[in-house]
């Protein structure tokens, strides 16, 4: 088939709540390589949204390639079936967790594991504490049980029943209007003010870095200060690191970066390059506790399939192998630069803010004002896909994050691109 003969059947037969990304580019992708994808028609991309985050080590790195291969000669799925995959899909993983966080439970999707964790949190919930808190812009999912902890307008918030605390540290358009340091981090203090004077709360549900949010990346205080009242009030930290866990932000959990000792971790994306896995991670009290513990509590049909599983113990190992974490910093710093650069010269660029290599532009049309120009963005993202890069789009954000091995040559050939892709559209 043919680009078009391929998007004719799409645009006819499927839902048409595609992603405004598919919306905008007529593009049907036929391989990856590395940083880079390949369309039906022999066009290249660099791929510098990793997918969605998930092409940590890029695509169709050769060992993910080998042990899946290998893989596929053996065994796809047996319901919740030990297999060498599965404990080497422990193991991997364990070498990375922090000790407290000593047991493990696989399922397939982001928010598939994030209602694994409210089961968790509510199984040994004390009788006084049956409301669940997270913050306003954080993104946990769309199934029932997550959209119940999303707090705003993206998809369908209707569901969102349970405690709002406040906010996240987004000092670029502060929800309090205050300005860092002189605010003397009032997010914070209103989330411990909410927390210490409601004692029905049993866990806070956050992302230690906002993602679809934005790329929202608190300054340090913000997490030891609201951690230890959570701690002292009993309120469970329950970390989505669906975007960061396996590396995105140069730890192997963004978590880290903040002295955050969660109770539970939730992790998917990065951690399989591609493959359908989840992943939460928790303290032997809480994944032992109540129903939790009992038959089933965690088994689901293609939960820990042992193809997902060889997908993300190989990922790992070529974390481990290729020593990826330990240049995520650096290249951050390279692509943050750039594209701090890159706002001097264009005025359509409101902030640029980001940590290792999980980057967000906000486009405006105004810099004073910071009127969001989500039609700027998406000229944008336009423009950067017909000249070879592709990027995240979401509003008036586009969220720049590259495979975790990325070259230097690849982050300044991206940079050139977005550079003259702004001066096309300021033109
Ligand atoms: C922080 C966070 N949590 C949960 C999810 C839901 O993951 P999934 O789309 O795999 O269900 C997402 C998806 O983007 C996410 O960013």
């Amino acid at each position: 088939m043919n680009t078009e003969q391929v998007l004719d059947i799409e645009h006819r037969l499927m839902s048409p709540g595609v992603s405004q990304e598919t919306q905008l580019a007529d593009v049907v992708f036929e391989r990856g390589e590395g940083s880079y994808l390949f369309d039906i028609e022999g066009r290249s991309y660099l791929d510098f949204g990793a997918g969605i985050f998930t092409q940590n080590v890029g695509h169709n790195h050769p060992h993910v390639v080998n042990e899946v291969k290998q893989q596929v000669d053996k065994l796809w799925n047996v319901h919740d079936g030990s297999t060498e995959a599965r404990a080497k899909a422990c193991v991997a993983l364990h070498k990375h967790l922090p000790d407290e966080l000593s047991r493990v439970a696989f399922f397939t999707t982001g928010a598939e594991a994030v209602e694994a964790a409210i089961r968790a949190v509510f199984s040994g919930a004390p009788p006084q504490k049956q409301k669940l808190a997270a913050l306003r812009y954080g993104f946990h999912g769309k199934t029932q049980g997550a959209r119940s902890l999303v707090h705003w307008d993206i998809g369908y918030s209707n569901e969102s029943g349970n405690s709002v605390l406040g906010y996240a540290a987004n000092c670029y358009r502060c929800p309090l209007g205050r300005t860092y340091p002189s605010c003397d981090m009032q997010c914070a203090q209103l989330v411990n003010r909410h927390i210490s004077s409601k004692p029905n709360i049993a866990a806070l549900f956050f992302e230690p870095v906002q993602g679809a949010a934005g790329v929202i990346v608190p300054p340090q205080e913000y997490w030891s200060m609201i951690t230890q009242v959570c701690k002292d009030n009993g309120v469970l930290l329950v970390a989505d690191e669906v975007v960061s866990a396996g590396g995105r932000t140069g730890r192997f959990l963004a978590s880290q970066h903040y002295g955050i000792e969660p109770d539970l971790v939730v992790g998917a994306k990065g951690l399989s390059s591609g493959f359908p896995f989840s992943m939460l991670a928790g303290t032997e009290a809480l994944m032992g506790q109540g129903e939790f513990a009992g038959a089933g509590a965690t088994s689901s049909t293609f939960g820990g399939n042992p193809m997902s599983c060889t997908a993300a113990y190989a990922t790992l190992e070529v974390l481990d192998n290729e020593q990826v974490l330990e240049s995520v910093e650096a290249k951050g710093k390279r692509l943050g630069g750039g594209l701090r650069d890159l706002m001097h010269e264009h005025e359509v660029i409101g902030d640029v803010r980001g940590i290792g290599l999980l980057w967000a532009l906000e486009f405006v049309s105004c810099r004073k004002n910071k009127t969001p120009a989500p039609d700027i963005a998406a000229q944008f993202y336009q423009a950067c896909m017909k000249a070879g890069v592709r990027v995240c789009l979401g509003g008036n954000i586009v969220r720049i994050g590259p495979p975790l091995n990325v070259s230097d040559a690849d982050i300044d050939k991206a940079l050139a691109v977005f550079d003259q892709c702004l001066q096309t559209i300021a033109s």
